[in-house]
């Protein structure tokens, strides 16, 4: 009888503990990867991991490092030998980054850095990449493609973007770095088990999680910024995606890069728009609560709609997402009800 030796390759996560970061764990542990998390548990619960160790009913491996640290970094790639890296540990708040920009670059980019670095100095060679929807800013097509030309209106989106361009760079001269950059657009949702979810630790500035506050009571009512965009209802229309759909993405581009497909850059979406009207509704139907609200401005730099197109992801990934707004909202419900 043959006997064949399967390795498992071991995933470091950054940001393991963090929203997407966490639903990542779980998707690519399913998949047969072998897992361990850095988080410096800025915007993550300390008991996360634990709750993971539940639902995979196995242990986890979390190293407690700040990316900003070169010297912490490195000590994380000297422990032990990792064969990739999902990048997701980063700052995520549009109105923090404008109030912090030097702050901000320093995690985003010199993290990056940093993990970039510690990779080369260990020979790893393959990295997934969490970008984002809002690098294109205001677009002047519909839906959006990878092609489109990129116009961040914001701190936070300008050091995605700085990020795409030096793993880019980095991954065309040197022939041996392969790199998967995944540009998300809304995630949204949770795991089944309810026992994570998207539970930030600073004030949340993303629709759901301020809707979640006014389902729960915390918050009156919800600020709509606009309500004469060219819309069917006058409110900015977004795509959004469940976060189960989104982890199952990064397990396709790991999958392709250790198939030797090469590097990809594609938008996570599912192409459908709703408008933050259709959220609300949604968000009743899912809490059974109402949720009132009030229209203000527009905010500079908010674009009317934006859509992904799907086409490319489906074509080099084989991605697909196959959850709807009904099914994110009520994970998002039954997740913060419970937390
Ligand atoms: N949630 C979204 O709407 C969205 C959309 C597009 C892109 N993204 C990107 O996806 C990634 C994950 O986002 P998320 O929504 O899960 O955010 P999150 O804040 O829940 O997760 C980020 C994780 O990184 C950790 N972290 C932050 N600074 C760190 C540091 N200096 N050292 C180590 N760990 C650090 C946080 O503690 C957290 O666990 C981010 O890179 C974000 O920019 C998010």
């Amino acid at each position: 009888m043959t006997q064949h030796l399967i390795q498992t390759r071991r995933i470091l996560l950054t940001g393991g503990a963090g929203f997407i970061g966490s639903h990542t764990y779980v998707a690519l542990v399913r998949a047969g990867y072998s897992v361990a998390i850095l988080d410096n548990f800025a915007n993550a619960r300390r008991d996360v991991p634990d709750r993971l160790a539940q639902i995979v009913n196995a242990p986890t491996t979390v190293y407690d490092c700040d990316i900003r640290s070169e010297k912490d970094v490195s000590q994380v790639f000297d422990s032990e030998r990792f064969d990739a890296v999902v990048h997701f540990a980063a700052l995520k708040s549009v109105p923090e980054g404008q109030a912090d920009p030097l702050g901000y670059y320093e995690t985003n980019c010199g993290g990056l850095f940093n993990i970039a670095s510690a990779m080369k100095a260990t020979g790893v060679e393959k990295m997934v990449f969490s970008s984002s929807a809002a690098i294109y800013g205001e677009p002047a097509e519909m839906p959006i493609r990878e092609d489109s030309r990129p116009s961040p209106q914001s701190v936070y989106a300008q050091t995605k973007l700085v990020g795409e361009e030096f793993l880019t760079s980095l991954s065309a001269a040197d022939q041996d770095l392969q790199v998967g950059i995944l540009r998300y657009f809304n995630p949204v949702g949770a795991h089944p088990s309810g026992l994570i979810g998207e539970d930030p630790s600073q004030p949340p500035t993303n629709l759901v999680p301020v809707i979640a506050r006014v389902a729960l009571g915390l918050i009156p009512s919800l600020t709509v910024y606009g309500g004469d965009y060219p819309t069917a209802d006058g409110t900015g229309v977004r795509d959004y995606i469940h976060v189960q759909d989104l982890a199952h993405g990064h397990v396709l581009s790991l999958d392709a890069l250790f198939a030797g497909r090469g590097n990809h850059c594609v938008n996570l979406g599912t192409g459908t728009g709703y408008s933050v009207l259709d959220v609300v509704k949604a968000y009743e139907r899912a809490s059974g609560q109402h949720i009132p609200y009030e229209i203000t401005n527009r905010r500079p730099g908010d674009p009317a709609v934006s859509c992904a197109a799907t086409d490319l992801a489906r074509k080099l990934l084989g991605f697909e997402a196959q959850l709807g707004l009904d099914d994110m909202c009520a994970g998002n419900w039954q997740f913060i009800k419970e937390a």
